[in-house]
């Protein structure tokens, strides 16, 4: 059997960001048991169905990036109690049909969730709001474990360089148990 490809999908555009910095440990750990990539869709415009068709490169690469996965692992911060802005335009995009013919690339997909705070329970509330919006286009969710990892900068060096030595055996939880969730629900 193929090997699994994981896409992973990070809530924030800034550069040092932790949710990042996770995502990127989150390959590490999965190692050779998957393949792993972290999704760029920084040029992914603001939906406008104005542009819908025919879809802006950007997107068309997205969507071609989600089509060729097995899994997709979210990881978001919080913002304002809800989920980033950028991340939510990215979903109103992969939420729509392709064409008349191929299905919404979302449908069916297996989807984890992560996220790390410098506060103490930020992501949850970003994560409930994300597991509203998926659930909707009809991922299939994993809901448990989901990961918060609280007060990031104790696991950071002053440079904000993550080291989550605390938080390993947590992420590996949640890489095996996302690995098992695909298997299980290969098409
Ligand atoms: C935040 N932040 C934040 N934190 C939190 O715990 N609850 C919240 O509601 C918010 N709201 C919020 C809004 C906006 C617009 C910003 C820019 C930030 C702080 C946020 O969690 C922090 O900046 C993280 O470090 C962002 O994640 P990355 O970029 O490090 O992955």
């Amino acid at each position: 059997m193929e090997k699994i490809k994981i896409l992973a999908i990070v809530g924030s555009l800034r550069q040092n960001s932790y949710n990042r910095q996770l995502a990127v440990a989150a390959g590490r750990v999965i190692g050779d048991r998957a393949e792993f990539e972290l999704l760029d869709y920084s040029d992914v415009p603001l939906m406008n169905e104005d542009i819908e068709f025919p879809a802006p490169a950007a997107v068309a690469r997205v969507r071609a990036a989600i089509k060729a996965a097995d899994g997709i692992w979210f990881f978001t911060p919080e913002y304002n109690h809800s989920t980033p802005g950028v991340l939510k335009n990215l979903i109103d995009w992969l939420s729509r049909p392709v064409s008349e013919t191929e299905p919404r690339v979302l449908i069916g997909k297996p989807a984890a969730l992560s996220g790390i705070t410098p506060g103490i329970s930020g992501t949850a509330l970003a994560q409930d709001h994300l597991v509203m919006l998926i659930s909707f286009i009809n991922m299939k969710i994993m809901n448990q474990p989901r990961l918060v990892i609280p007060h990031a900068r104790e696991q950071a060096d002053p440079d904000g360089n993550l080291t989550l030595t605390a938080s390993a055996p947590y992420l590996e939880e949640q890489a095996q148990a996302f690995l098992d969730f695909i298997e299980a629900n290969r098409p």
